[in-house]
C-alpha cells in the first residue's frame, strides 16, 4: 500500500479504524496463506462422448465419459441442469424445496442425441454435452456448449473444481440482470464480476461489481425471452459478448456468454417465456418478494449524521410546516453510542421511544440503520451475548475472525448457521421497543476495512452453511441473504401481525423473500442518476421490485436542477428516499431554493396521488413477481429500438415515465412502445411505436399513460378515484385496484375493471358490472 491509499484509508475510516484497517488487511491476508487450500496441479476435463441416458422425473441422465448431466423439466416450465450430480438442493436461491418434476416431460434418444420436449420448450442434449433450448417453434434461445472443468489433482482439502460454460445466444439478444448493475439497464460487451462489493465510497456507472451480484440473466431475443440462473455462489465472472446480424459472409455471429467460477456446482436453471411469465416462474422458484407495509411506499428522509433528536424533530417539522408529506425518517450508524448496533446514544437521543411515538403521532415513522458487525468488546452486551451462543465466524482453526468495521475492531455474527439467525433475529426486539418501525441493513457484503486487498473477511473464514459446512468462499455471496433471513424472521415472529419493513445492501438470488434494497452510496452527479435507473431495472428483472437510489446522490451537493430531476425520477420508483452521507450538503427540498421546493412539492403530491396505483402494484409483485418499475420493452420485447432504450421505464402497465437525465434540458425524446400514448400533462396524444420529442420544463418529467388503462389514484378527499384514459378506437381497457388494510396478513381485496368507448365516452365496469364502486376521471379526451 502506498502513502496515498493509506491517506484515503485514514479519510474514509478515521485515522483509528485507518490504523486498524492496515492491520486487518495484514490479518486477513497472513490468514488466508496460511488457511486457503493453494492451488495446485489441476486436470482439465470436459465431458467426453456420452455412454447412454437414463430416462427420470421429468427428463432424465445423461451419462458421459468423465462426466454426467441431470435435466429436469419442473412443474411450472422451469428446466433445471445439473453436471456432475449437482441437484436443485441444497440452494439458497430456491424457496423452499424445489419444484416438482413435470412427468410429462421425457427423455427421447434423438438423431444427434437425445430431446425432453416440454410445453414450453425443447431441451436437446448431443453426444458431447452440448444443450440446446428451443421454443416449442423450433427457434434456438441458448446453446451450451460442453463445459470444462479444471480439478485439482492430488488430494487437497477443500479445494474445488473450478468450471467454465460458454454459451451462444441469438445475434440480436439483449442481456439484462447480474443482479444490481451500475452500466446497465442493458449490459454491454466485457465482464461482469460475480462477487458482492462495496465499492468504497461512491460508484459510477463504470464501477463494477457493487453490492449485489447474481449469476442471473435475462436473455431478450425476437426469437423468445429467457431467463438462465447458474446457482452458485462462489466468486466467478461472466463475460458477454454481442451477437451481429450478418458479421461474416451473410452469416449471424451468435450472442457469446461465458460463465467462469472458482468452485461449486455446475447447475443452473433456464426459464423460457414472456418477461412477465419468466418473472412469475423465477419468483415461484426462488419467493415472491416480500410486500412493504403501506407507509413504505411514501417518501422517506435519511441522512448519515443527524447529530441529534433536536435536528430530527427540525426535519420533520421542516416537511410538516411546509405541507410536504413525508413517510418515514432513518437513523443512520450516527445515533448508535460509539457505531455499537442494536445500541442508542442517549446524549444526544435521550429518549428515542419517545422521539418515535411523537413523530409517529404526526404520521412519520422511524428507521433503523444495522450493521452486521458487532464491536469486539467484552462487556457490550450484543458481543458476550454473540460469544456466548458461539455466533461469530471463526478462521479454520477455531479463533474468531476479527476485522474491522464503524465500531472498530469487530466480530461478524455467521448468517448462514440457522442458530446465529434465531440469536440476531431475537436482537430486533431492542430496535421495535426504540420504536422502530423498519431496519436497514448496510455493510452486510459483509464490509471489513481493509487499507488494502478485498475489504471482507477472509475467504478461508469458516461458515456453517446450514450444517455441511465451508468457508467464505462460498458464503460470501450469501452473506447479506442470510442476514436478511435472520431479521426478517426476528421482526415476523416478534411483532407477528406486522410485514416486516426490511431493506439490505446486499444479497443474492432469492433476497426479495425478505425485503427490497436501495442504491448504496451512488455518486452525485448526471451519471449517478442514470446509474440509479438501471439500478432499479436490472433488480427488478432478477426478481427483487423494491428499491430506489439516493435521492440527490450519496455524496457531495446537487446543483438545484439535478437534486430535482432525481427527485422528479424517484417519485416513481417503489422506494423513494433522500439519503447522504455524513460529508454530503443537504437533501431537504427546501434547501435548493423555491423553484426545486415547488418542483418537488409537485413530485410528492403527484406521489400521493398514485398511492392506490402503486400499492396495486406492490400487491401485483407479490402475487406474479412482475416488478413495478419495468423496462419499456417488457411488453414488447421484440421491438429492438425499445430493448436499446435505458432512459425510461414503465411503472405498471399504465404509465410511461421519461425521466431528465441531462443537464439543462427542456424537451426530451420519448420512444413509446406500441399503442396510443397520452401526455399526461397536456392530454397529448402519440402514437406508438415511435419516438416522439416531449416538453420537460424544469416543473416536471414526461410521464404518459397507455390508452385504455384505468388507474386507480387518489382523490382529495383520500377515497379512490379511476382515472378512466380514453381507450383508442375500437380497442378496450382495464386495470386493477388491491386494497388491503396498509399492513398485516389478511387476504387483500381486488377489483378488476374494464373500459370501452360507447358513444364517444368511456364506460368503466367492474368485474363484469356497470356498478363500478369509484369516481371515474375520464382522461384523453383532447385526443379524440
Ligand atoms: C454505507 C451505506 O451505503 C450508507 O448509506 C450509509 O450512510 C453509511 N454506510 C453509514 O452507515
Amino acid at each position: 500500500m502506498d502513502a496515498r491509499d493509506l491517506a484515503r484509508q485514514v479519510r474514509a475510516v478515521g485515522s483509528a479504524n485507518g490504523l486498524r484497517s492496515v492491520r486487518a488487511a495484514w490479518r486477513r491476508q497472513r490468514t488466508d496463506a496460511r488457511d486457503l487450500p493453494r492451488r495446485g496441479p489441476e486436470r482439465a476435463r470436459v465431458p467426453g462422448a456420452a455412454e447412454g441416458a437414463d430416462p427420470l422425473p421429468g427428463g432424465g441422465l445423461v451419462r458421459f465419459a468423465r462426466s454426467s448431466l441431470r435435466v429436469r423439466v419442473a412443474a411450472g416450465g422451469a428446466v433445471f441442469c445439473g453436471w456432475d450430480g449437482a441437484e436443485p438442493e441444497p440452494s439458497y436461491a430456491l424457496a423452499g424445496s424445489c419444484p416438482d418434476a413435470d412427468v410429462r416431460a421425457v427423455m427421447e434418444p434423438d438423431k444427434d442425441g437425445w430431446r425432453v420436449v416440454s410445453e414450453r420448450v425443447t431441451v436437446m442434449v448431443s453426444r458431447h454435452g452440448a444443450v440446446e433450448f428451443r421454443t416449442p417453434g423450433g427457434l434456438l434461445l441458448r446453446k451450451d456448449l460442453p463445459p470444462r472443468w479444471w480439478d485439482p489433482l492430488g488430494s487437497r482439502d477443500g479445494a474445488e473444481p473450478r468450471w467454465v460454460q460458454r454459451s451462444e445466444t441469438a445475434a440480436d439478444a439483449a442481456v439484462f440482470g447480474l443482479g444490481g448493475r451500475a452500466s446497465g439497464p442493458r449490459l454491454g460487451e466485457g465482464s461482469y464480476r460475480l462477487w458482492n462489493t462495496d465499492p468504497d465510497g461512491t460508484f459510477e456507472p463504470e464501477t463494477d461489481p457493487l453490492y449485489i451480484t447474481m449469476p442471473v440473466q435475462l436473455v431478450v431475443a425476437d426469437a423468445g425471452s429467457h431467463l438462465v440462473f447458474h446457482d452458485n455462489t462462489w466468486d466467478g465472472r461472466v463475460t458477454l459478448r454481442a451477437g451481429e446480424e450478418g458479421a461474416g459472409s451473410g452469416h449471424d455471429r451468435p450472442g457469446g456468454c461465458e460463465v467462469r467460477v472458482d468452485g461449486g456446482p455446475l447447475r443452473y436453471w433456464v426459464i423460457p417465456g414472456t418477461p412477465a411469465r419468466i418473472l412469475t416462474a423465477w419468483t415461484a422458484l426462488t419467493g415472491r418478494p416480500a410486500l412493504p407495509p403501506r407507509w413504505a411506499l411514501g417518501y422517506q428522509h435519511s441522512r448519515w449524521g443527524f447529530g441529534s433528536a433536536a435536528e430530527v424533530r427540525r426535519v420533520a417539522a421542516g416537511y410538516r410546516e411546509r405541507g410536504l408529506p413525508l413517510s418515514a425518517i432513518h437513523l443512520d450508524i450516527d445515533h448508535y453510542e460509539g457505531h455499537r448496533v442494536f445500541t442508542v446514544d442517549r446524549e444526544r437521543f435521550p429518549d428515542l421511544p419517545g422521539l418515535a411515538e411523537e413523530l409517529r403521532t404526526g404520521g412519520v415513522r422511524l428507521v433503523s440503520i444495522v450493521d452486521p458487525a458487532v464491536k469486539e468488546e467484552p462487556g457490550n452486551p450484543v458481543h458476550d451475548s454473540g460469544a456466548a451462543a458461539d455466533a461469530f465466524v471463526r478462521d479454520a482453526h477455531g479463533g474468531t475472525v476479527r476485522g474491522v468495521v464503524w465500531p472498530g475492531d469487530a466480530v461478524f455474527p455467521d448468517f448462514t448457521d440457522p442458530r446465529v439467525r434465531k440469536w440476531w433475529g431475537g436482537l430486533y426486539a431492542e430496535r421495535l421497543a426504540q420504536g422502530f418501525a423498519g431496519v436497514w441493513h448496510d455493510m452486510n457484503e459483509p464490509v471489513s476495512f481493509a487499507a488494502f486487498g478485498d475489504a471482507t473477511l477472509p475467504r478461508s473464514a469458516r461458515h456453517a452453511l446450514e450444517g455441511r459446512g465451508g468457508d467464505h468462499r462460498e458464503a460470501h455471496n450469501v452473506y447479506g441473504l442470510c442476514m436478511a433471513r435472520a431479521g426478517y424472521e426476528g421482526l415476523r415472529e416478534l411483532h407477528p401481525d406486522n410485514r416486516p419493513f426490511l431493506f439490505s445492501r446486499s444479497g443474492w438470488a432469492g433476497m426479495q423473500r425478505y425485503g427490497g434494497t436501495w442504491s448504496g452510496d451512488v455518486s452525485t452527479g448526471w451519471p449517478g442518476l442514470r446509474a440509479s435507473l438501471s439500478l432499479v431495472l436490472g433488480l427488478g428483472l432478477c426478481g427483487v421490485p423494491y428499491s430506489g437510489p439516493d435521492v440527490g446522490g450519496f455524496t457531495g451537493s446537487p446543483s438545484p436542477e439535478l437534486y430535482l430531476r432525481w427527485f422528479q425520477m424517484a417519485a416513481y420508483f417503489p422506494f423513494f428516499r433522500t439519503h447522504s452521507a455524513i460529508t454530503a450538503g443537504r437533501r431537504e427540498p427546501w434547501e435548493f431554493g423555491p423553484r426545486v421546493l415547488e418542483g418537488a412539492r409537485a413530485a410528492l403530491r403527484e406521489r400521493e396521488r398514485l398511492m392506490p396505483y402503486l400499492y396495486t402494484l406492490a400487491h401485483g409483485a407479490r402475487q406474479s413477481g412482475a416488478p413495478y418499475v419495468r423496462p419499456v420493452w417488457w411488453g414488447d420485447p421484440e421491438d429492438r429500438k425499445l430493448r436499446a432504450c435505458g432512459d425510461a421505464f414503465l411503472l405498471g402497465d399504465a404509465l410511461l415515465v421519461a425521466p431528465v437525465m441531462e443537464q439543462g434540458a427542456t424537451e426530451r425524446a420519448v420512444r413509446l412502445p406500441r399503442g396510443l400514448w397520452y401526455d399526461t400533462a397536456t392530454g397529448e396524444a402519440y402514437q406508438g411505436p415511435g419516438q416522439v420529442l416531449l416538453p420537460a420544463p424544469q416543473e416536471r418529467i414526461p410521464v404518459l399513460a397507455r390508452a385504455g388503462s384505468v388507474v386507480p389514484v387518489a382523490g382529495d378527499d383520500g377515497s379512490v378515484v379511476l382515472e378512466a384514459w380514453l381507450p383508442a378506437a375500437g380497442r378496450t381497457g382495464g386495470g386493477l385496484l388491491v386494497t388491503d388494510s396498509g399492513d398485516g396478513w389478511a387476504e387483500p381485496r381486488t377489483e378488476r375493471f374494464t373500459s370501452r368507448l360507447a358513444d364517444g365516452t368511456v364506460v368503466v365496469t367492474r368485474d363484469g358490472h356497470d356498478e363500478v364502486g369509484h369516481a371515474v376521471r375520464v382522461r384523453g379526451a383532447a385526443a379524440q
